[in-house]
């Protein structure tokens, strides 16, 4: 007997039905509906509270007499008045339990939002300017990705990002300083200050991270023209692009990431608070979704921006017209995003599905 051949995957899941759910039950699916988060730098979850603890712990003097005056001192006009508060911020990290417990810290509020899964970004450049190891800072937030699965059951992994406001030189050396702890990292990204720093400047770097078979990831189209996501795309050869809102400016840039599927790894309030829309009603990310693209929901900086995944979520949500469907699509998203092999997406799709599924 001859059984019918399966018909060949188009790679585009398949959408179980959706249940009706009446708007003002939303905001409870949004918080309860297992997610991802691609997007977060580990730097940014650092909130004031801990920021002043860390520097009495390391006798560290800051810039502000209190937490309350910390916290009214975030106000941005751009990307580049935020990384001048961020950057000073990160100071008060030294010693490896300072890092454990920064990401602990993070790992713990994911876990109460749902997240079942966090590709985690930190920028050693930061820490190794100022004398501390590569290892203390990769030791650390190791530990507390292995605390997290142990404690939370979230399973957390390690992208490092170059700084790009640096030098080609500097990225090589902070990849050779790296590599030591290979074990403990999936890949690469790049971050800082967009304009000015195009992608290209990283090709031979990207190139080599490739060779050694890390994962990659570039920020793109953040603040920056959609050229950079081009290339991002064509020179450094990312699998997923972290931002990516000016996509939707070039027609052809986004029929490009719909057909391979590339992933764009958006942060509302982050665009939000770094005035890259005047406000969440006007952000794009149901023009990206109803493109066909695989856009997903992130929080960038949650200590500087205001909210953490859900909340990133919830606002979205009650600002826009986006639909429960789409709800289900972004969760969905960001697991098909995600760096993890076929069948831990399979797993993450089962227990999604199951959460629409007894959501009534
Ligand atoms: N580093 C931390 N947050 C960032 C962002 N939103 N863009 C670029 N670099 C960053
Ligand atoms: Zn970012």
């Amino acid at each position: 007997m001859r059984f019918p051949r399966p018909l060949p995957s188009t790679g585009v899941p398949t959408v179980p039905s959706i249940p009706h759910v009446a708007p003002d039950r939303l905001p409870e699916l949004l918080r309860r509906m297992p997610k991802a988060e691609l997007h977060v730098h580990i730097e940014g979850t650092l909130e004031p509270e801990l920021i002043f603890a860390l520097a009495r712990r390391n006798q560290v003097s800051l810039d502000y007499e209190s937490v309350e005056e910390l916290r009214a001192a975030y106000d941005f006009s751009d990307l580049q008045s935020f990384l001048d508060i961020y950057y000073a911020g990160a100071s008060v990290l030294r010693q490896e339990r300072d890092f454990e417990d920064m990401a602990r810290a993070y790992l713990e509020r994911a876990a109460a939002d749902n997240v079942v899964h966090a590709e985690i970004f930190f920028d050693p450049q930061t820490h190794t300017a100022r004398g501390v190891s590569m290892e203390t800072v990769i030791n650390g937030l190791h530990r507390a990705c292995q605390r997290a699965r142990e404690e939370q059951g979230v399973d957390a992994s390690l992208i490092l990002c170059f700084l790009r406001h640096l030098s080609e030189q500097e990225a090589f050396e902070t990849l050779e300083q790296a590599l030591p702890l290979r074990d403990k990292f999936i890949g690469v990204g790049l971050d800082s200050s967009e304009v000015g720093h195009p992608p290209e400047k990283f090709a031979r770097v990207f190139a080599r991270c490739r060779e050694l078979g890390l994962h990659l990831v570039a920020h793109a189209g953040e603040e920056g023209p959609p050229e950079y996501v081009w290339t991002a795309l064509d020179l450094l050869k990312v699998e997923r692009v972290d931002h990516g809102v000016q996509s939707s400016r070039d027609p052809a840039l986004m029929r490009r990431l719909a057909r391979d599927r590339v992933p764009l790894t958006v942060c509302p309030l982050s665009n939000l608070k770094l005035r890259v829309f005047p406000d969440l009603a006007a952000h794009n990310i149901g023009d990206l979704l109803d493109a066909g693209l695989v856009a997903t929901i992130n929080s960038d900086d949650p200590a500087y921006f205001g909210g953490y995944m859900n909340d990133n979520f919830l606002q979205t949500f009650a600002a826009t017209a986006l639909t429960v469907r789409q709800a289900y699509q972004l969760a969905a998203n960001s697991f098909e995003a995600s760096f993890i092999g076929k069948s831990a997406k399979r797993n993450y799709r089962d227990m999604l599905d199951g959460a629409f599924a007894s959501f009534v």
